[in-house]
């Protein structure tokens, strides 16, 4: 039986580790070819390793998503090898905040707020100018439950509300042209951004209360809403921020 993604041209930035990694796995299992960006050009490349070890298709290209030449390079790269580009993960994020600091000392909430939101907007457009010429496509960011919740300090609480602003605001605007527009919402999730805290066993308690399902997520748990979000068994949903965190945000 045919994938979801069969033969589809994707794309997953983040893709070292993680949720972009579980997705690039997903798509590739879907049967999509993947082309993965991330500053972690190793660990990219493990990822495309494993995806071909499997009969699939995949790339890694080292391309800091903050930077708008190197992001337009990656993405017109892709478009020109694949003849297109069918649905973007728009997912490549940090979390450098220690949130117990006083807002009076923050220090890297601009550079947050720039690979948060300001790459994720740079892919976009990048992705877009191939998507309408197309008439078709699906983009995916990575918000956050601190992108629908006061919870998670400044920089990176702002930063994950405006990928659902950037993510609604678009979905209304190409809609007309085809293309489609969501984001995911994921709680608290076993990757390497939360694992300081799991290895903390009185944060990894504290993290297991925080969702009626008393347990911590796993990136693969993100990466099938992903899929979903990318494949045509989403095809009248757009501008829709989809939260995956245990019932987190429900209480
Ligand atoms: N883990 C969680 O609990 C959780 C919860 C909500 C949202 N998120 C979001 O999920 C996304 C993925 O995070 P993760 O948990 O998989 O963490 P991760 O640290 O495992 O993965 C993030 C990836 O992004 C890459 N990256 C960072 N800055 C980059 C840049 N400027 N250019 C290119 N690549 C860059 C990193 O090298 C890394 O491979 C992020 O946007 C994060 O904010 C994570």
């Amino acid at each position: 039986m045919a994938g979801l993604l069969e033969g589809r041209s994707t794309i997953v930035t983040g893709g070292a580790s993680g949720i972009g990694r579980a997705t690039a796995l997903a798509f590739a299992e879907e049967g999509a070819k993947v082309a993965i960006a991330d500053t972690d050009l190793a660990g990219a490349e493990e990822t495309a390793e494993m995806i071909r070890a499997k009969g699939g298709e995949a790339y890694a290209v080292e391309c800091d998503v903050t930077d708008q030449a190197a992001v337009d390079a990656f993405v017109d790269g892709v478009a020109e090898r694949w003849g297109g580009i069918d649905a973007a993960f728009n997912n490549a994020g940090i979390s450098p905040e220690d949130f117990t600091v006083p807002w009076g000392d923050l220090g890297p909430a601009d550079l947050t707020m720039d690979t948060n939101y300001r790459a994720v907007l740079l892919c976009m457009a990048a992705e877009l100018r191939h998507m309408v010429k197309a008439g078709k496509g699906s983009i995916i960011g990575t918000s956050s439950i601190a992108g629908q919740s006061g919870n998670g300090g400044a920089g990176y609480c702002a930063s994950k509300h405006a990928v659902i602003g950037l993510t609604k605001s678009a979905a209304v605007k190409y809609a007309p042209m085809g293309i489609r527009v969501n984001c995911v919402c994921p709680g608290v999730i076993e990757t390497g951004m939360t694992a300081p805290l799991i290895a903390d066993p009185q944060a990894n308690a504290f993290l297991k209360t925080l969702q009626p399902m008393p347990r911590i997520g796993q990136a693969s748990e993100i990466a099938d809403a992903v899929v979903f979000l990318a494949s045509d068994k989403s095809s009248f949903i757009t501008g829709h921020p989809l939260v995956v965190d245990g019932g987190c945000l429900a209480r």
